[in-house]
């Protein structure tokens, strides 16, 4: 078999604006807030800044190291990577699949939120919804463009499937241009600009005049003191803990595969220490910083503080959809802001779609020997169909359940599968020195024992914990109502059938090897 030459990453600074665009996501802007406001804002802080620093900032450090080092063999996704950690074992390769499943299953549904930016965007510059001033009725307009209800406002659902087009085709050509000349590129142009577009959103949020009489105490600095204000009540609370540690994961686009993915097209002496951490720190800045200076405060000074946590958990999109755009409805240059907020959110969920598609895309040209154009084609074609799930059975919980086992389940398995690989495995000496190699900073040397024995324990105890408290009521679908079971058991039914497509793909990608002469 002829090999191709690999793609790789044109710049320092390239990888960084990809993995760190992969990172700030529609996760910093809407699911942020969302789950800060809905566990108690100052109560969700703390479990947050401590999984950040326990698993977090660990499970960069290990996909960027893992990733390079598998890439030095040729391989860019889990099941190889994972393959030449230990070449003895035969199954380790299998525990990979979820490296490549997981991001497929949140991109199934993450680009058609992300269309209904593109679509909100465009709504806001052309004032579609900017007559409503109520939050049922934007609840009403947002229902109707998502096909749930037929109303005044859209008749069908065919506006948010030429949004959906539109995204999907934007997807696809970056993937079609590759590492370089298509992800690394977009990424360049996109993360400053969204900086740019959120910066000027904060400020304007910042500077919200003074509360009336008549609302006293709904002012910007009680919205920030009600996220900002530590609340230890709750450190006891086991859910609080799996909300911030989930947050944590889905917003640093760790224990999915994406980044180690990233990674395996740096060189052996790229560094992966400074850069894994610079990557962290943008994607905090964004979120904490600016993420949690927009919609939490702004949300505050107009709705007040008993508003928000219900609005919050009316509804995972309430707050970005429903709220913000009647937030901006009473400011002066409304669309202008409407078009910022809605803006960046396509943009920020671009670079981190790409990143979701990339490890399928590379599994099939590295291990099927597929040129990139045909993988892209390949891919788009089997992603665009099962996005048709996400879109019309949307009112069926059916995105809810793809977060839940892509966004939520999956992430804790691998982190938990990557970690003991790294630190037990492939031993945490070898590790150490894999981390440094070529390394511009010494990470502190206490780091060598969280990696060991604080973050492969801190995840098994999420995993139990979560184990005994959520599974039985999940398997038997407790909280599911009735009229749609049938649906999430289908979803449940078709993600079992893409997972053992995956594994039995594995297992020919490696037969073939062999047969090659290449070794299993
Ligand atoms: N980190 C992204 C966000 O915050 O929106 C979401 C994400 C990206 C999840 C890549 C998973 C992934 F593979």
């Amino acid at each position: 078999m002829a090999k191709k030459i690999r793609d790789s990453w044109g710049s320092r600074i390239g990888i960084i604006m990809a993995v760190a665009g992969s990172a700030v996501g529609l996760g910093n802007f809407l699911r942020f807030p969302v789950q800060a406001a809905k566990n108690g804002g100052g109560a969700f802080m703390i479990p947050y800044f401590v999984a950040l620093l326990l698993v977090g900032i660990p499970l960069m450090w290990i996909e960027w190291s893992i990733g390079r080092y598998g890439g030095g063999f040729g391989h860019s996704t889990a099941p190889g990577v994972f393959h030449s950690l230990r070449e003895k074992n035969r199954f380790i390769k299998y525990f990979g699949v979820i490296g490549i499943f997981g991001p497929l299953v949140i991109m199934i549904y993450y680009t058609y939120i992300e269309s209904w930016t593109l679509a909100y965007s465009f709504f806001a510059l052309v004032q579609k919804y900017s007559g409503i001033t109520d939050q049922a009725s934007m609840q009403a307009f947002l229902r109707g463009f998502q096909g749930l209800e037929r109303n005044e406002y859209f008749s069908s659902i065919a506006p948010a499937y030429i949004f959906f087009l539109i995204t999907f085709i934007v997807n696809m050509v970056v993937l079609k241009h590759g590492i370089r000349g298509g992800i690394e590129r977009f990424c360049k142009f996109a993360m400053p600009t969204l900086f740019v577009f959120a910066i000027i959103l904060a400020v304007r949020v910042l500077t919200l005049g003074i509360p009336d009489a008549a609302r006293p105490g709904w002012s910007i600095t009680n919205g920030l003191g009600y996220l900002w204000n530590p609340d230890f009540s709750q450190l006891k609370n086991p859910s609080v803990w799996l909300a911030a540690t989930g947050q944590i994961f889905f917003t640093l686009s760790v224990g999915m595969g994406v980044i180690l993915t990233y990674a395996s097209y740096l060189k052996r002496g790229d560094d992966v220490a400074l850069s894994g951490l610079t990557a962290v720190s943008m994607n905090e800045t964004a979120e904490v910083v600016l993420g949690g200076s927009i919609v939490i405060p702004a949300a505050f000074v107009f709705f007040g503080p008993m508003a928000i946590s219900s609005i919050a958990g009316s509804g995972a999109f309430n707050l970005g959809f429903v709220t913000m755009p009647l937030i901006f409805g009473q400011m002066p240059f409304s669309e202008g802001f409407g078009f910022l907020w809605f803006g960046l959110l396509f943009l920020a969920g671009v670079t981190s779609s790409v990143s979701m598609a990339q490890p399928a895309i590379a599994f099939l040209e590295d291990e099927f020997n597929i040129s990139r154009e045909k993988a892209v084609v390949l891919f788009g074609i089997v992603t665009f169909t099962l996005c048709n799930g996400a879109i019309f059975f949307l009112g069926k919980g059916v995105v809810d359940e793809l977060d839940f086992w892509g966004g939520t389940f999956c992430l804790v398995l691998f982190a938990t599968v990557e970690v003991i690989l790294f630190g037990w495995v492939f031993g945490i000496n070898r590790a150490w020195e894999e981390v440094h190699h070529g390394a511009d900073m010494k990470i502190p040397f206490i780091y060598k024992y969280i990696i060991k024995y604080v973050t492969p324990v801190f995840l098994l105890v999420v995993l139990v914990t979560w184990f005994f408290q959520k599974w039985l009521p999940i398997i038997r679908m407790d909280d599911v109502p009735s009229e749609n079971k049938p649906y999430i058991l289908a979803t449940r039914v078709g993600l079992w059938l893409i997972f053992l497509a995956l594994v039995v793909m594995v297992k020919v990608a490696w037969r073939r090897r062999k047969g090659g002469g290449e070794g299993a």
